[in-house]
């Protein structure tokens, strides 16, 4: 039988990696959540139609997305993000605006696998709704901005950019499309016969020629209304005044259809090039509208933690923390004192590990090393016998002393005391 292994473009976290999994979602909630988000839970799948509507004419959800029929023949989709999903809860439950939401879990996507580009990968981000105010867009980039400073990285960089809104970005559009058909032939061979459906997508296009081709291209921020030009400049003011660095990218559009107003990216300037992007979001003032709900703003960010590990990586910052239990019980007496010492060192709030399956003295203290453990428990034939549970440091002098059985959580939690 061939060897089973994870699908093409996933992957397991074992421990110690799996550690810094831990840290970086604690240190997001803690960020976040001293910003007076919370956290929300969506399903990993929804109905096909969530995500149709917010990229019709995006790779994402016309190329990548993972959908298929249930067995009661209804069209499901597992998410490939988590913004339409919050959206369709917020317009389920109607929570009171300011609804300020966090959330961290896996999407997926049919791309090409390769390093930073997986067809499974973990978001955590943050979406608020109900506010237009341009003050809201500084708080939700300055928080991401803060979650890096928090991870130890420096090697970021802000990317802004206004894709206007219902009155700009109509003429705009037209300007741009009129800027295109002079330059079709110039196109790539996907976007040549099928720029009209998305103008927009040729800015972003990755290909040399469509590249050139955007590089002389009309601006978004060059044509906004006063309304966004208003907001637009309250929101990079606002950096400015949080000391912030950021960067104005005019070809910044973004993978998904519902931007209106800021758009923004953060590239970990560390990674490889092609796959730098270690966050991005943006306004979407008429997204909770189009799928059906009351007219409601909403902005938001979504950060990709493989991508941030790997820049944590590239900056020698966020190692695994070391191994977490505080003791190790070595019981070669039979092993009834490894079962009830661990349970009450439990009890008690330390955190302790033992052996099981009669292994060697030799091994068990093996293990005990493995663990990181700061106190080893000892309990041989001797101390059984005389009710007694014999403590040694793990490291330093490793003086090692006899403690009575009944007194020994009290003498660890002494020990252990900072
Ligand atoms: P996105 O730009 O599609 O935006 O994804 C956000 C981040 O997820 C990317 O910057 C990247 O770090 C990570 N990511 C995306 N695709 C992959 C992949 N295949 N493998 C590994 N990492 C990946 C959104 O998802 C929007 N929902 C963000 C948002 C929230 N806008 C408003 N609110």
């Amino acid at each position: 039988m061939s060897e089973l292994r994870h699908p093409i473009g996933t992957f397991d976290v074992l421990t110690p990696d799996s550690r810094r999994w831990e840290t970086l979602v604690g240190v997001f909630a803690r960020v976040v959540e001293g910003a007076g988000y919370g956290l929300v839970l969506t399903p990993t799948f929804e109905d096909l139609s969530v995500f149709q509507r917010v990229g019709a004419s995006t790779d994402i959800v016309r190329k990548e997305m993972y959908d298929f029929e249930d067995k009661g023949g209804r069209r499901i989709a597992l998410r490939p993000e988590m913004t339409a999903s919050v959206v369709r809860a917020y317009i389920q439950h109607r929570p009171t605006t300011p609804w300020k939401a966090w959330y961290v879990g896996s999407n997926f996507r049919y791309e090409s696998p390769q390093a930073g580009r997986y067809r499974e990968f973990h978001q955590v981000g943050i979406e608020a709704f109900g506010a237009v105010d341009a003050d809201l867009d500084v708080e939700v980039i300055a928080l991401g901005w803060e979650f890096y400073r928090a991870l130890g990285l420096r090697r970021i960089q802000l990317l802004v950019n206004s894709l206007g809104d219902a009155t700009c970005r109509p003429p705009y559009r037209a300007l741009l499309l009129e800027y295109l058909e002079g330059r079709r032939d110039d196109l790539c061979d996907e976007h040549r016969e099928r720029f009209a459906d998305n103008p927009l997508r040729i800015l972003d296009c990755k290909r040399p020629t469509c590249h050139a081709v955007a590089a002389e291209a009309p601006k978004q921020v060059e044509h906004l209304c006063d309304g966004c030009a208003t907001h637009f400049a309250r929101t990079t003011g606002g950096l400015d005044s949080l000391g912030i660095p950021w960067t104005l990218a005019t070809d910044l559009v973004r993978g998904l259809d519902y931007y209106t107003r800021t758009t923004f990216e953060y590239a970990g300037l560390a990674l490889q090039s092609a796959q730098n992007a270690v966050g991005g979001g943006g306004r979407y003032d008429g997204l909770v509208e189009e799928m059906g709900g009351p007219a409601t703003p909403g902005i938001g960010f979504a950060l990709g933690v493989e991508r941030i590990l790997m820049a944590c990586d590239a900056e020698g910052t966020l190692p695994s923390p070391p191994a977490t239990v505080d003791v190790f019980v070595v019981d070669f007496a039979g092993g009834s004192a490894a079962r009830d010492l661990t349970a009450q060192l439990r009890s008690a709030g330390i955190r302790a590990d033992r052996a099981f399956d009669g292994r060697s003295p030799k091994a068990q203290f093996k293990s005990a090393d493995r663990s990181g453990a700061r106190l080893a428990l000892v309990v041989g034939p001797d101390e059984e016998a005389a009710g007694t549970v014999v403590v040694r440091p793990m490291a330093g002098d490793r003086q090692q002393r006899p403690v009575e059985r009944h007194r020994v959580v009290a003498e660890v939690s002494r020990l252990l005391a900072p």
